[in-house]
């Protein structure tokens, strides 16, 4: 059964690398050799949560006076995490506002990936990008589930996200089920494969990719640090058949699911994981600063 459906999944990823760069398929394997300091990235998805405008401006000035001195935007790497935070729709312009004090970046957590027209209820990227976002989630496992969005949609969204010069997370990552039938790693391939089809090297700067085993995902049940690294592992040893390795090794990779101030040190301590991305615990200002500023090995 394993065997049957790695196969079927291995196979399909395959011709999406051929479409991505023309070339034979690629082998699977092997790792990282070298270290290239990447900056860290820790982000907060708030989900659709706190409920009203002041609780959410209230959380964003508590983290604010919580972040120490060790967070700032990521043009001016030296040391210090890149902290990003992604409220709900009505309230970013106004957390935007706070958190820049922090130097904190805002995201918005999801787009339409068509520029405008009749899309009821749809959010375009121009419209995020126009009140400050940097960064949009895309392919969060709850857009997948509960939204219904598949690969092809994801793709475009990403590939909307680059367009408008903008940055996206790209969340990817397998089920229960996936990781029971031990196809955890096929099934990432395949979702990476398929999300960054059409994304070019160049582009390739401004995507992270976030490994969030969807059964970590709010249930308190957080990856071993040494799996999760090895996944980011397999994560660059794909960007390197589908690119090269400039872009395995300076591509950003965050893990996610669970994350609390307990784990993250551990987490952090892997030399492939770059960041988290934070649900829960990010609702929490203690706790999320605490995540941002992570004991430095
Ligand atoms: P969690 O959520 O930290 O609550 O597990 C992570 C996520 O959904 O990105």
């Amino acid at each position: 059964m394993k065997f049957l459906l790695a196969l079927t999944l291995l196979s399909g990823a395959s011709a999406f690398v051929q479409q991505h760069v023309g070339g034979a398929p690629p082998t699977f394997g092997g790792g990282l050799t070298q270290l290239h300091a990447r900056q860290p990235i820790m982000a907060g998805n708030w989900k659709m949560n706190p409920a009203t405008e002041d609780d959410a401006l209230e959380l964003a000035s508590d983290l604010v006076g919580r972040l120490g001195e060790e967070t700032c935007a990521v043009s001016d790497f030296e040391g210090c995490t890149e902290v990003v935070v992604f409220p709900p729709y009505p309230f970013i312009s106004k957390v935007k506002d706070i958190a820049a004090e922090a130097g904190v970046t805002i995201g918005a957590q999801t787009i339409v990936y068509q520029d405008k027209g009749a899309f009821t209820g749809g959010v375009a990227a121009s419209m995020v990008k126009s009140i400050g976002c940097e960064y949009i989630l895309c392919g969060h496992s709850e857009r997948r589930t509960v939204f219904k969005e598949d690969d092809d949609d994801i793709d475009r969204e990403v590939l909307k996200v680059l367009d408008a010069g903008m940055k996206p997370i790209l969340c990817i990552g397998e089920t229960q089920e996936e990781f029971d039938l031990d196809i955890s790693t096929e099934v990432c391939i395949m979702q990476l494969s398929k999300d960054l089809f059409g994304v070019t090297k160049e582009q390739m700067k401004d995507v992270v990719i976030a490994y969030e085993p969807v059964w970590a995902i709010g249930t308190g049940l957080v990856c071993g640090s040494k799996e999760a690294n090895a996944m980011h592992v397999s994560i660059r040893d794909c960007l390197r058949n589908l690119y090269d390795d400039e872009v395995a090794e300076n591509t950003r990779i965050q893990y996610g699911g669970s994350v609390t101030p307990d784990s993250v040190d551990d987490l952090m301590a892997q030399p492939d994981i770059d960041g988290c991305l934070v649900g829960g615990a990010s609702l929490s200002a203690e706790k999320f600063a605490r995540i941002a500023n992570f004991e430095k090995s």
